[in-house]
């Protein structure tokens, strides 16, 4: 990778001090990168937004401006495009985030799709698309586990894929250990059961049990790029990730998400995100739950 010589303070200021500004020419190449790779349309009012959130990735790679940053984009994009959807979206998550949802999964969906497995046979199969740090591929492993059980179908096939493109985000998901006060959203019986306390250099943080890392598997993937796999999925989750996508880009993601869901699967997207407009393959079952026609 090509990176210019000159370093910038650590404080990210300029020689002359203040901000690196970011120019007219550069503004308008990562705004079309951005929207060729990650399908944001960044008007001009995020110009300054943008400034900011890249302010610590030139200051992490030492970089000048914003010239030798799009110089860094042109040589190595796809090197460098995890780490600039990350800068400009959010990663905000949550154990249990819309609780609802989970609770149609543990109420009607899992009853019915492992009475289905039992007796049919056949795996199933949950994504997580754009998991974030994990919190919400790790909820739906504490329902699946339980219902697993529950259900005396331990001996179902059952696997969570959790894809984003943001290597940090994706290095915790990994992980899977978490600080205490992120716990809140799981109810007490589930915390005792699947988040094991850390002590010595662990104190005040908690990890996932084992039985969740073998339920859910955490892989990179550009929702904008190829797909390595196939399905079909039982239910697909893609909550709180479009809400950044343009509507042509929201359209073809939503037509993928179709192709891998069979007839009466399941989508579940954020709470302020709807497939008004967007696709008829689907019909409104829930609070942002959608159920893919026959
Ligand atoms: C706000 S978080 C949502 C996390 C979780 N789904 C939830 O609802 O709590 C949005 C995630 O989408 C990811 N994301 C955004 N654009 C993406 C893309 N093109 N491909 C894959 N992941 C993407 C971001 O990296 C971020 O982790």
């Amino acid at each position: 990778m090509a990176v210019a010589a000159t370093a910038i303070p650590r404080d990210g200021a300029p020689a002359g001090g203040g901000a690196v500004p970011l120019g007219d020419a550069e503004f308008r190449f990562l705004r079309d990168f951005v929207h060729a790779h990650c399908g944001i349309a960044l008007g001009e009012h995020k110009r300054q937004l943008v400034q900011g959130r890249l302010a610590r990735r030139l200051r992490a790679l030492q970089l000048p401006d914003y010239a030798a940053y799009c110089a860094l984009l042109r040589s190595d994009p796809d090197g460098e495009l995890g780490e600039l959807a990350s800068a400009i979206s959010t990663n905000v998550t949550a154990f249990f985030r819309e609780p609802h949802h989970y609770e149609l999964l543990e109420n009607e969906l899992l009853p019915r799709w492992l009475e289905r497995k039992r007796r049919d046979g056949g795996r199933l199969r949950l994504w997580s698309a754009g998991c974030s740090t994990g919190e919400e591929p790790y909820a739906l492993a504490m329902v699946l586990a339980e219902a697993l059980e529950r259900h005396g179908a331990t001996d179902v096939d059952a696997k969570i894929l959790a894809t984003d493109l943001s290597p940090q985000a994706l290095e915790t998901a990994r992980n899977g250990v978490y600080p205490l006060d992120r716990l809140d959203g799981i109810g007490d019986e589930r915390r005792h059961r699947w988040m094991l306390r850390g002590a010595g250099e662990y104190e005040g943080y908690a990890c996932v049990h084992p039985r969740l890392h073998e339920l859910v598997t955490v892989q990179p993937l550009n929702l904008l790029h190829d797909w390595p796999m196939r399905g079909p999925f039982d239910a697909i989750f893609c909550r709180n990730v479009v809400i950044y996508f343009d509507q042509p880009t929201k359209q073809r993601l939503i037509g993928r998400y179709a192709a891998l869901l069979p007839p009466g699967g399941h989508l579940f997207l954020g709470h302020s995100e709807s497939l008004h407009g967007i696709s008829d393959d689907f019909e409104l079952i829930g609070r942002t739950v959608y159920r893919k026609r026959a």
